[in-house]
């Protein structure tokens, strides 16, 4: 049996964290689909298809692992996609009632749906996708915590 993973969410932008996980997530399943939500209440910074064109090159060479964006809800995009897994990051417990609450409705809208939850590298544990567009946003270097192309992308939209 072929095992599909759904790694969803904002990406907006992508970060190290993110992309560690997609690596990692080729362990527990044969495809990886890295699903980019594009009815987000939250205004994005990036457009969906700047995001899948950032998340592709920050990724890198990954023939397991696909790009795609989706609205709606995540469990039509699984089921249409045949996917049996969502992975999702946790980095603290401040993560933990959000993720628990996500996975538990996912459960109750397609049951035998599982959410497994992967930890992102020691020094990855701070970064999130907000943080790093506040500092970019006000001139910090996020040199490090996003692949150069996502820093070249945020210099040149916040220059503007
Ligand atoms: O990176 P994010 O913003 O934390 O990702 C959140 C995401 C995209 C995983 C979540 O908002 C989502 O699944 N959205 C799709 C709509 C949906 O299915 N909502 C119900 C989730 S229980």
């Amino acid at each position: 049996m072929t095992r599909i993973a759904v790694y969803p969410g904002s990406f907006d932008p992508p970060t190290r964290g993110h992309t560690d996980l997609v690596h990692r997530t080729l362990a527990l399943a044969d495809t990886v689909i890295v699903a980019i939500t594009s009815n987000s209440t939250k205004e994005p910074l990036f457009s969906v298809d700047e995001r899948l064109s950032m998340l592709r090159v920050a990724v890198g060479e990954a023939p397991r692992v696909q790009f795609d964006a989706f609205d709606g809800l995540l469990v039509d995009f699984c089921r249409r996609n045949g996917a049996t897994l969502i992975i999702r990051g946790l980095r603290a417990v401040s993560d933990f009632e959000y993720e628990f609450q996500m996975a538990m409705m996912n459960r109750h809208l397609m049951p035998g749906l599982e959410t497994a939850f992967l930890v992102p590298p020691e020094d990855a544990t701070y970064l999130s996708s907000s943080l790093v567009r506040e500092v970019a946003r006000y001139g910090g270097s996020v040199d490090g915590l996003v692949h150069p192309v996502v820093a070249e992308a945020l210099a040149r939209r916040f220059r503007k």
